[in-house]
């Protein structure tokens, strides 16, 4: 059934933005993305780029922004200058026009920052950011929780933080179905661990998050804490792949310097369950997701 939002899917692009449109669009939503590619801009494509202040014209029309685009590679916000001002200082300034705009806006955040030393945390515990792309976003957060607060809209303003993603293009899966192809072993890490969700859950979260229009923090998560390892053995399970051909590894035993290494990955969703009915995603449900289109 339609909602009486018009949306606006800033950062079409995106893993996330792109399952999000599909989940509004197939929902029968009117919806419309932003893309910084000049070239694939249309009707319902509308051009954004953070770094360009002239862009920053969007249509009137919209009732509810989600703000999904991103610096997101934490390499890049460890050193490019240009990372941090898109996520700290542009990312809020985008958030503040749409809600002066009078648009219901949710900005997107992650599970890191919590840190990922503490098991479950809640929409509302405190932050414990470590790494550049988690400080950049937590910041993010702050500022755009202060905007809204100055312009007197908390009611109109939700954060959002996502645990990992997976699509079945997300690194390392195409490696690892090209070896199980091959009948070759794959060498998975037990020492990384995260709380998966598929793409198609977190577009199709979003658009029910979307539809009830609920303020303040919100967790969408994995319902476990897993390796690689399991993912790996859960995985081969669902396409009837020899365990043999998983031999654990770890990042530590490959000399691999993994910059983001939680303990704990998921998220607490209770209050996001209270208010939207939204469950975490048990593991087999995601790897029901990735494995529909892959054919061995
Ligand atoms: N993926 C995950 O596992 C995960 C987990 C937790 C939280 N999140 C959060 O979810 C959101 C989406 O993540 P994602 O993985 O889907 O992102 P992504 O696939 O890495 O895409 C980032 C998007 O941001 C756009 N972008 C970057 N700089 C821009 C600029 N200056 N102006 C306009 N657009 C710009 C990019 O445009 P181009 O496509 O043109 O480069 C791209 O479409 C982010 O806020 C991220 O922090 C993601």
């Amino acid at each position: 059934m339609r909602s009486k939002n018009i949306y606006l899917v800033i950062g079409a692009d995106s893993l996330v933005g792109a399952s999000l449109m599909k989940s509004l669009h197939q929902s029968g939503e009117e919806v419309y993305g932003t893309t910084r590619r000049r070239n694939s801009a249309g009707a319902r494509r509308i051009y954004l780029d953070f770094e360009d202040p002239e862009s920053y014209q969007l249509p009137m029309k919209a009732t509810y922004a989600y703000v999904v685009a991103a610096a997101t590679n934490y390499d890049r916000c460890e050193t490019d200058p240009l990372a941090r001002k898109i996520n700290v200082e542009l990312t809020p300034r985008l958030v503040e026009a749409l809600l002066s705009q009078g648009l219901f806006v949710t900005l997107i955040s992650t599970n890191s920052v919590f840190g990922g030393e503490r098991p479950w945390p809640h929409e509302e515990d405190l932050h414990d950011a470590r790494i550049a792309y988690a400080i950049q976003k937590h910041e993010a957060e702050e500022r755009s929780f202060a905007t809204a607060s100055d312009q007197g809209v908390l009611d109109r303003f939700n954060v959002v933080r996502l645990t990992k993603i997976l699509g079945s293009e997300t690194s390392p899966l195409p490696g690892w179905i090209a070896a199980w192809k091959q009948k070759n072993a794959i060498e998975p890490f037990s020492d990384l661990i995260f709380a998966p969700m598929s793409v198609q859950f977190v577009g199709s979260a979003l658009a029910a998050i979307g539809g009830k229009r609920v303020a303040g923090g919100l967790h969408l998560s994995g319902s476990r804490n897993v390796s690689y390892v399991d993912l790996a053995h859960a995985l081969a399970g669902s396409l009837s792949i020899d365990s043999s051909l998983i031999v654990p590894s770890s990042a530590t035993a490959k000399g691999i310097h993994i910059a983001y290494k939680p303990t704990y990955s998921g998220l607490g969703m209770e209050r996001t369950t209270q208010l939207t009915g939204v469950l975490p995603q048990p593991l087999e449900d995601v790897v029901r997701d990735i494995t529909k289109d892959i054919q061995l």
